[in-house]
């Protein structure tokens, strides 16, 4: 399945790496960004993984309207993560894939075709980097680097939810930073590289490959409340080392209870 997976991305990562006549489209709004390689890439997707397991339905992010009945496995497919880095040719983005039944991710991968890094884990399996195994840091709390999505969402919303734990991450640790792919920051979070991954509203493509891939490498992924976030919509996220979760889950408990979201 791996080998397959990675042929599959490999391919539809080519493609990618062409980004010509990008044409751009805003879909719920001006921040909120779809191209013609997101549905190209998606539909690629779609045929190479129905050849890899023909009975799984397939969910993407551009095309939710598959069905999967109840025990029956499907694909959730990000086709291209980090869609607004895409546009200003950030090289920064990722095909993002897990593979899912009843909510749960079983299997996941994630492919940057920038620098061919394949980021796989399968449940109970443990995570691996280019077929090497990845564990998340031992790094103590003021020695972490944090990450941070800016999300979906009203922007003056997300400043208020976003603001206090940015100032926290700012003041206690190395340092924080926004990569604009959420799939990609949990992955370094998996190999030891970032330490912990924070964000007010985010859909599940964008974070349950990764959370496997994070739980694989020793790591805890939750949303803000400590549980287990959605599989099917919007939610909080936050990542990390147990560390860096422990310590972090208290302020995005009261600041969830605060903002009443
Ligand atoms: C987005 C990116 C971004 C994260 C957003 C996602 P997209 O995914 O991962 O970093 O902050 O929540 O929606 O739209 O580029 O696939
Ligand atoms: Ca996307």
């Amino acid at each position: 399945m791996r080998r397959a997976l990675l042929k599959a991305n490999e391919e539809v990562g080519k493609l990618l790496l062409e980004r010509h006549s990008l044409q751009i489209k805003q879909k719920s709004d001006m921040f909120d960004l779809v191209t013609d390689m997101d549905l190209r890439s998606q539909e690629m997707l779609r045929d190479a993984y129905a050849r890899i397991l023909p009975e799984a339905a397939f969910l993407g992010e551009e095309d939710m309207s598959d069905t999967p009945a109840p025990g029956q496995l499907y694909w959730l497919v990000d086709p291209i993560d980090g869609t607004k880095n895409f546009v200003h040719d950030l090289q920064l983005s990722c095909i993002a894939t897990a593979l899912c039944q009843d909510g749960e991710a079983l299997l996941a991968c994630v492919y940057n075709p920038w620098n061919g890094e394949f980021y796989f884990a399968e449940k109970g399996k443990g995570a691996t980097l280019n077929g090497e195994p990845i564990h998340v840091s031992s790094r103590s709390f003021q020695d972490s680097m944090a990450a941070i999505g800016q999300g979906y969402g009203e922007r003056h919303e997300t400043v208020q939810r976003l603001k206090p734990l940015w100032e926290h991450c700012f003041v206690h640790c190395r340092g924080i930073r926004a990569f604009g792919t959420a799939e990609l920051s949990l992955c370094y979070v998996a190999a030891g590289r970032l330490d912990g991954y924070i964000e007010q509203a985010i859909m599940p493509w964008d974070y349950l490959p990764g959370n496997l891939i994070i739980r694989e490498a020793g790591g805890v992924a939750t949303n803000w409340k400590g549980e287990l976030p959605s599989p099917t919509g919007m939610d909080s996220l936050l990542v990390g080392t147990p560390d860096f979760h422990q310590t972090m889950l208290p302020l995005c408990k009261n600041l969830q209870a605060s903002c009443g979201f």
